[in-house]
């Protein structure tokens, strides 16, 4: 390997980027460009901009990725139905390949084909952020310092730092692992790791306990065009602008967390407590609005397709030709997802109590129970005894069978 002169690092601002620009730099004597995005964290990023150029970054990079978030990987995801697991709203998985999609940009306009993040060996977001780096920048060189140095904990960092002068937060940060954006917050680690501790209530940032919610529900009508939500209670917003307060709304409401144990791709079970306030709504919402709009077999057909594309964005592939055909499917589908849901928000749960559509196939005339409609009651007699043909004869020859005729 030629030696390397310019590193792209991902960097938080936390303790493990931090150490790793001067360990990098060390290691590898080499320049240290440290990106940082904003995919809404809510954290002062021009702090930790000061702070990488304070570690020993030659440059600090931070770009506003909020709007291409939400509109570019959350939407799609949304329009495709995807949960991995049944409760996991992906809110890590789909930022990554955003994240790392910018990151190599960096590195290309800095002129390295090196890169750097500081993701564990352990987890999903190595492969989440490799992947999309070797998508884009074929022959990429990565620099994953989790998987090199000889460190193997939290301590470890900390003493480090200490014998580095490298600035760390005064206050001892919580002992969990959390990964935050627009679209959700992430806890593992810490007393989270015995899967039969409860989370007591200070891990949670963006919703409020289920039991402190307020005692009046609150409704929203979210807007749906071709799948993707665009008002809220009437009101056109951005789509980051979108999420952005539905989350306010929703979280005040304790609306959207959830418990799970998951299997990571390494192979591993995990527990994750994730909190998904307004994607929650949004879900709700769509399956709502979608269950005027789409035709049964084109629903139950990208409903069996939701499971398969969560696992492949879960599990790195975002950038797939695979995600690429099933996008093109469900987004032909969701052209038809236009209207609007009516959900009630009380005290942990999102219920759908209203959907409309000007392009909706539900009938009343043809669904009410008072009569005088243009459906022939008489048609299900014959439609049944035809389904029924293949029950009969299948029955018929058990009996046959067991009576040894
Ligand atoms: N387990 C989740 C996932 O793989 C969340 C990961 C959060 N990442 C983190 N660095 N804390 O998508």
């Amino acid at each position: 390997m030629s030696r390397i002169a310019k590193v792209v690092l991902a960097y938080s601002g936390g303790l493990d980027t931090s150490v790793a620009v001067r360990w990098i730099a060390e290691r590898y004597q080499c320049e240290i460009v440290t990106f940082c995005a904003d995919v809404g964290q809510d954290e002062d990023l021009e702090a930790a901009r000061q702070k990488a150029l304070a570690v020993g970054a030659k440059k600090a990079v931070v770009r506003d990725l909020r709007r291409e978030f939400v509109r570019d990987y959350v939407f799609p995801a949304l329009r495709a139905g995807a949960i991995y697991e049944d409760g996991y709203l992906m809110g890590t998985a789909l930022a990554r390949p955003c994240i790392a999609a910018a990151l190599v940009e960096v590195a290309r306009a800095e002129g390295t084909d090196t890169i750097a993040h500081g993701a564990t060996g352990k987890g999903n977001d190595q492969v989440r952020f490799e992947l999309t780096a070797h998508y884009f920048m074929p022959g990429v060189r990565v620099i994953a310092p989790w998987r090199e140095w000889e460190f193997t904990g939290r301590t470890q960092l900390i003493a480090y730092s200490q014998e580095h002068k490298i600035p760390i937060d005064a206050t001892p940060e919580k002992p969990y692992s959390i990964d935050r954006n627009l679209l959700h917050n992430s806890i593992e680690g810490g007393l989270l790791e015995d899967p039969w501790n409860e989370p007591s209530d200070d891990v949670f940032e963006l919703t409020r306990a289920p039991e402190q919610a307020p005692d009046t529900p609150r409704y929203v009508e979210i807007e749906f065009a071709a799948g993707n939500p665009v008002a809220l209670d009437g009101e056109t917003l951005q789509p980051d602008e979108l999420l952005a307060r539905l989350n306010q709304i929703a979280g005040e409401h304790g609306v959207g967390r959830v418990d799970i144990v998951e299997n990571r791709m390494v192979g591993l079970k995990s527990r994750g407590v994730y909190e998904t306030p307004g994607g929650t709504v949004l879900h709700v919402a769509r399956r709502a609005v979608e269950s005027i709009t789409l035709d049964r077999e084109a629903m139950h057909l990208r409903d069996d397709l939701s499971s398969r594309y969560a696992s492949l964005v879960y599990n790195g592939l975002w950038f797939s030709p695979e995600r690429e055909a099933l996008q093109s499917l469900v987004d032909e589908m969701a052209r038809q997802v236009n209207g609007t849901a009516r959900v009630k928000l009380y005290k942990g749960s999102a219920i759908t109590v209203g959907r409309k559509s000007d392009q909706s196939l539900y009938r009343a005339d043809l669904a009410t129970f008072d009569d005088e409609t243009p459906y022939n009651h008489a048609d299900a007699g014959g439609f049944i005894r035809t389904t029924a043909l293949r029950l009969r004869i299948h029955s018929e020859q058990k009996q046959r069978a067991a009576s040894g005729k």
